[in-house]
């Protein structure tokens, strides 16, 4: 993995432009990424693939700027969507059609429009009422749309219960017996293709083993399928793969994970697809904060910084856990007191951090919240009439503002 994030004579940079400039520069709260790191990730995915016929179809959802869609565009990536709006930035973003999946559970007839017109890859299907609207809005068209169905394999995964998607509890997909069914109805649809099969079993997943498991699953309905003489080319195993938010966390790495699923699929005739999101860009950003107040009730310490839960929403969501890194370099001998780590926000719940052990800092200080360009600015909201963060990307020595910081004027754009 190229340096991300390192200190440099004693200071916090991204990559060699040190974070201090930045948030001089382009303000704070801001976030920060690694162009380096993207790249890297994307690839290690890919180029595991080798010559093996594959789509790695980066899950846009977890940091839609038009930016790093651009980039990851460029070093050939497909892309998972699940919404018309994240359609629209793929394709502003240079993305081609052929190489777009369509997940999610609600897509409206419209959305569905919209994408039977663009003429994207395939529509992984969630419900048999999605097929028939998809298959009357393509006869309607007179367009043909490929179809995997999402299938729910039914494997447990250790992870947060917010963030798991694989059981018979949860929202998404169809059971495996269901799909059976609903794929023989798919293959006497006009305007339908049942072209592949799909899954995705949850999110920040560390081990291997519950992703190859529904592997396994998945491609036994897919041999079936096909046996059976529908058109099957298509194995979309979703994405999922974790990354470590604590040091120590262990780094699943997604060429080993590569590997795996092809010793499983050699032989298939079948081409994977995966739609990784947060293994691609946790690690490319943190979000940088500066340090208003420190206070104290009873023997409690609060540091209060500029970034709150309307900029990075994961640790009141989830109880998530981002490292903090002080911008000045801690030496080993320097105090420290146990704080939680707050945001403006009038929320109890606005916190970044809890109860962690940081370097003495004052007011004007900076710090950065890490492993955050996942899931990180595509949930900020304007909560508290707060203007979202600005976003930058950083390539070497070079930074440059991918999104500007909302002003006051945008907060109000579309309200009478
Ligand atoms: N494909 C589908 C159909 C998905 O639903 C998701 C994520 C992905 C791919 C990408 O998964 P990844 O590789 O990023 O694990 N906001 C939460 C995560 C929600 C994930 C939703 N689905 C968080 O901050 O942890």
């Amino acid at each position: 993995m190229p340096h991300g994030f390192q200190y440099l004579r004693g200071r916090l940079h991204a990559e060699s432009a040190p974070l201090e400039k930045i948030a001089h520069r382009f303000g704070t709260p801001c976030y920060v990424y690694s162009r380096a790191v993207i790249e890297h990730n994307f690839k290690r995915f890919d180029q595991a693939f080798g010559r093996y016929p594959h789509m790695v179809c980066y899950a846009v959802k977890a940091c839609s700027n038009l930016s790093i869609l651009r980039l990851l565009a460029r070093q050939g990536a497909g892309f998972d969507i699940v919404s018309g709006g994240e359609l629209y930035r793929v394709l502003k973003a240079g993305g081609k059609p052929a190489q777009i999946v369509f997940s999610g559970v609600g897509k409206t007839a419209e959305e569905i429009d919209t994408a039977l017109h663009s003429g994207i890859l395939k529509f992984n299907v969630e419900s048999e009422g999605e097929l028939d609207i998809l298959a009357q809005r393509a006869a309607r068209l007179k367009k043909r749309a490929r179809v995997a169905l999402r299938v729910n394999p039914d494997v447990a995964t250790e992870t947060h219960p917010y963030i798991s998607t694989g059981l018979h509890e949860h929202k998404f997909g169809v059971e495996m017996k269901v799909a059976e069914r609903l794929y023989h109805k798919a293959a006497s649809m006009k305007g339908i293709e049942a072209a592949g099969v799909s899954c995705h079993i949850g999110s920040q997943l560390l081990d291997f083993a519950p992703l190859l498991e529904a592997l396994d699953r998945l491609l036994a309905l897919a041999l079936r399928l096909k046996e059976a003489g529908l058109p099957i080319r298509y194995l979309d195993i979703g994405g999922g793969l974790g990354v470590p938010y604590r040091s120590g966390d262990q780094r699943p790495d997604p060429a080993a994970y590569v590997k795996h699923i092809l010793a499983k699929v050699e032989g298939a005739g079948l081409e994977v697809i995966v739609e990784p999101g947060r293994s691609i860009v946790a690690e490319s950003g943190v979000l940088l904060t500066r340090v208003i107040y420190r206070k104290t009730n009873g023997s409690k310490h609060f540091v209060i910084v500029d970034g709150a839960m309307n900029d990075l929403i994961r640790p009141a969501l989830y109880q998530a856990y981002h490292r903090i890194l002080p911008i000045k370099q801690v030496n080993e001998r320097e105090a420290t007191i146990t704080a939680d780590l707050v945001g403006p926000v009038c929320e109890t719940g606005d916190f970044l951090a809890k109860g962690r052990s940081i370097p003495v800092v004052e007011p004007g200080d900076l710090l950065a919240f890490a492993t955050a360009g996942a899931y990180g600015s595509v949930l900020g909201s304007n909560y508290n009439a707060r203007p979202r963060a600005a976003e930058v990307l950083v390539e070497g020595s070079r930074a440059k503002l991918i999104r500007k910081r909302e002003t006051l004027a945008d907060l109000i754009r579309n309200e009478t």
